[in-house]
């Protein structure tokens, strides 16, 4: 294993900790492996789904009342947020589950990742002097991975759910066709990537019916995307990945520049992956594996937690601690994370209460440790693209999907005849080696593009099992997805409601730039005078995420659901 200077000099912190650690510590325990868990026992007897978009949320109820359970809403909610969000996640992108199956207690998480294109070329993202090119890296075909949307959905149907995909994806596919008025976030997203979309013949005919983007309580219909669901429905996957539909693809793609084949298609799996667990405060959070760095992050940060007492903190040494924890995860995202499936990484050494010792030691009690110790990257203020849902289902199934295009409407590039809107997603490899993507995040050679590889996700579906009470949670945001969720866990571990927890203001730190972004208003100004005494630089950020939280207590067996506030048109329900 190639270790970089720090990865050592952490190695050694740790090697010279871990032994007085582990006897004041006790055995915590954090694995990788672990995929059940000893609650929750009973069944809620009700549902609770919260997502960004009521027609979702809604469609998911629907498929409920048809006799499906939480996977089988899932797919109604998915595939709906497809048609009504499309500017976040859909058909032409993919996503990340983390299940929780009531029978026999069983976490699982499914891996809807997009792949790199075999003929994946470096090249195609530099400028003639070797600058970053950032068009071909977020807009048109090639920064499109194969999408994973209807390999996962058809997955998780088909081994978790109880409804055939023609239910299903029936609400979806009704929308489409019937058309809806899309949401104020929808039409100004469609405005805003205008002179996009215009590049593409067929992005401009799904977006700019008239030439122009549609207004507010004009109905919109996207009858193409209706009849790929339609196949998807009677042919399963092979619907998408096969046949008329994987032709189309392959032609807009390669006709515009792309170098999409059949082969990349028809060779694409969604995977089942074992989800990490870290243990916290009596509560066992379930979340994403690589090639997802959110949960090797959430659980390296916990595992520092665990050795503070928070809650006897004052505000602004609560986040100094949580801050610095952000900071060292956000290091090791950086350097060694990627897919799995074509990088060795230190799992066991991130995910080990040792490492978190050592790195425990490195945080000064009253001082911000600065990261200028490693390159820099600049910073970049994204807008909230991509979604997250949660649902708890009467059975007491519980599911949090987040899912994506990447950035704002993807690649704006919409395949002919298809409706299928492609995903920016080539954009989260390391393209260019020590250059920022377009969320300020550098990364290694773990995560250098590769044919068949997939690009690391910061998306971070988790669910928190305890005694009393249990949750899904999750959020869009780019990197700040991690800490979004982080944040969420520690609130619900405080004892916060759903709406609590939506509503909470935020902060984060992705180790460079080495700032904490701050939403307005989350420090009083004695904390934030306090965290600037520290060495800390805090930076307002508009954009924070769009979190959808299902809540279980086990005590009443009551559910709460409830979605972000700082997105209207979201629908927290229990029925
Ligand atoms: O997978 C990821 O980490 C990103 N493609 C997610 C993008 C996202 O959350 C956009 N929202 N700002």
């Amino acid at each position: 294993m190639n270790f970089s200077l720090h990865g050592r000099a952490l190695l050694l912190a740790l090697l010279l900790t871990s032994g007085a650690a582990f006897a004041a510590d006790g055995a915590p325990e954090t694995t990788p492996a672990a995929t059940t868990s000893a609650q929750p026992v009973q069944r809620p007897g009700h549902a609770g789904i919260a997502s960004a978009n009521f027609l979702a949320t809604n469609a998911g109820f629907e498929v409920l009342a048809k006799g499906g359970n939480a996977f089988d809403a899932a797919v109604a909610v998915a595939s709906t947020l497809s048609v009504v969000e499309p500017e976040s996640s859909g058909i032409g992108g993919g996503f990340m589950a983390t299940l929780h199956i009531a029978k026999g207690n069983r976490n699982v998480f499914i891996d809807a990742r997009e792949t790199a294109p075999m003929a994946v070329n470096p090249q195609d993202y530099l400028n003639p002097d070797g600058t970053p090119n950032r068009d071909t890296a977020l807009k048109g075909p090639l920064s499109a991975g194969i999408p994973g949307e209807p390999a996962g959905l058809a997955l998780l149907a088909k081994r978790y759910g109880r409804l055939p995909l023609s239910v299903s994806l029936a609400p979806a596919i009704r929308i489409a066709r019937d058309g809806f008025k899309p949401d104020p976030r929808l039409l100004a997203s469609i405005k805003g990537e205008q002179k996009d979309l215009e590049r593409w013949p067929a992005s401009a005919a799904k977006f700019l019916p008239g030439g122009q983007p549609p207004v507010a309580g004009e109905v919109w219909r996207d009858p193409d995307q209706a009849r790929t669901w339609e196949l998807i429905a009677a042919k399963g996957d092979a619907g998408f990945y096969h046949g008329e539909v994987a032709q189309k693809l392959v032609d807009a793609v390669r006709a515009a520049g792309g170098n999409w084949t059949l082969q990349d298609l028809a060779n694409y799996r969604a995977k089942e992956r074992t989800p990490i667990t870290v243990d916290y405060q009596g509560y066992r959070i379930v979340t994403a594996p690589p090639p997802s760095s959110g949960g090797v992050a959430i659980a390296e940060i916990l595992n520092i937690l665990r050795g503070y007492d928070l809650a006897k903190m004052d505000p602004a040494h609560r986040v100094h601690i949580i801050v610095e924890a952000m900071r060292r995860a956000f290091r090791d995202h950086n350097d060694y994370l990627g897919d799995p499936d074509f990088v060795k990484m230190p799992l066991d050494m991130l995910l080990s209460p040792f490492y978190a010792d050592g790195l425990r030691q490195s945080i000064l009690p009253d001082q911000a440790t600065p990261s200028s110790m490693l390159p820099h990257g600049p910073a970049h203020d994204p807008g909230m693209h991509t979604t997250h849902f949660s649902i708890i289902d009467k059975d007491g199934n519980m599911v949090g999907i987040t899912s994506t295009v990447n950035y704002i409407l993807g690649s704006t590039f919409v395949a002919k005849g298809t409706g299928v809107l492609l995903n920016d997603e080539m954009d989260d490899f390391a393209l260019v080696p020590n250059k920022p993507n377009v969320y300020g995040l550098l990364g290694s050679k773990a995560n250098a593009p590769v044919g068949g590889k997939r690009m690391l996700s910061s998306m971070s579906p988790s669910i928190v099992i305890g005694k009393d009470r249990s949750a899904v949670i999750g959020s869009p945001g780019g990197s700040t997805i991690i800490t979004q969720v982080l944040e969420g866990i520690l609130h619900f571990v405080d004892g916060q409601s759903a709406r609590q927890i939506v509503a909470d203001k935020r902060y984060h730190h992705q180790f460079l730039p080495d700032q904490v972004y701050v939403e307005d208003g989350v420090f009083d100004a004695a904390t934030s005078d306090a965290l600037r005494k520290m060495g800390y630089t805090l930076k307002p950020r508009e954009a924070w995420g769009f979190m959808n939280v299902v809540t279980w207590d086990h005590r009443t067996n009551t559910l709460d659901a409830a979605s972000d506030p700082r997105r209207p048109s979201g629908l927290g329900k229990v029925e």
